[in-house]
């Protein structure tokens, strides 16, 4: 499984905790360069340098993925260091989840502003990259709820469903530059993201339920690694998985 992954040169936005720094972890100890981002900088420069001190490849750089030049700032910083850029993880996101009469109208434009218009950010400084390369992977992050609307998740929701809609447009629209496009979309992942709903109510069900069903990381990974492995010529659209236990 590690065929198609030493050498590569990965940006993980979302890197300093949960799926995307299981992710950075997995890759680098494949041979990848990761270039992690987020707006923890202790997180990720700690990441890096033991990453690094076990032998691998790994590179820090602050990035709050809802300001477009910081991304911009970030992809660059990659092709800087080596060279090229093979693979955007855009996995940077958040889930303040709350009913829509609860009127957190701050939380709906914040998971607008990180859950999309991040990706589309991540999108747009990669791509051109990738496109004078001739080659490239762009793996987004969506979710179950990418697929389904739950009473309470129906911001949430559009913005996965969102990922998934630019995701298929944008794997029709690479096609001339031998770009791959991958949606994950995983279901209950042990990860800090219940720490982001902002009602005691909310917050306190969802912990419990990531508690009685919730998988490791190391699932996210894995089919990261998996999408990757293929031959060039085999492009994985689209994961979808849960918890064996998950029900919804
Ligand atoms: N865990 C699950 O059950 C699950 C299921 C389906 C989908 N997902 C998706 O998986 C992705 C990763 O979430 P997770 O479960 O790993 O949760 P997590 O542990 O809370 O990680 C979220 C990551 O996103 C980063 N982030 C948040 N806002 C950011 C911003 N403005 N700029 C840059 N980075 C930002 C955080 O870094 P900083 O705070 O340091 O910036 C952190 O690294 C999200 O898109 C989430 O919606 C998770």
């Amino acid at each position: 499984m590690s065929e198609h992954i030493a050498g590569k040169v990965i940006v993980i936005t979302g890197a300093s905790s949960g799926l995307g720094e299981a992710a950075a972890r997995h890759l680098a100890a494949r041979g990848a360069a990761v270039v992690l981002g987020a707006r923890r900088t202790d997180r990720i420069e700690s990441l890096a340098a033991e990453l690094s001190k076990a032998g691998g490849k790994a590179l820090a750089v602050e990035t709050d993925v809802a300001r477009r030049e910081q991304v911009q700032r970030l992809v660059d910083a990659a092709v800087e260091t080596y060279d090229r850029i093979d693979v955007i993880i855009n996995n940077a996101g958040l889930m303040p989840l709350s009913p829509l009469d609860r009127l957190k109208v701050d939380e709906w434009d914040r998971m607008i502003d990180v859950n999309i218009k991040g990706v589309l950010y991540g999108i747009a400084a990669a791509l051109p990259h990738m496109q004078r390369q001739r080659s490239g992977h762009i793996i987004n992050v969506s979710s179950v709820a990418g697929h389904k609307v739950r009473a309470g998740g129906s911001v949430y929701s559009a913005t996965k469903h969102a990922v998934r809609a630019l995701s298929e447009g944008l794997r029709q629209e690479v096609k001339p530059y031998n770009i791959r496009t991958t949606i994950i979309s995983p279901g209950v992942v042990t990860s800090e993201l219940p720490n982001t709903a902002s009602d005691p109510d909310v917050a306190a069900n969802i912990r419990k339920m990531y508690e009685d069903i919730g998988i490791p990381a190391d699932s996210f990974a894995r089919a990261v690694v998996f999408a990757m492995s293929q031959p060039d010529d085999v492009d994985v659209n689209e994961i979808l998985y849960r918890p064996t236990r998950q029900e919804f």
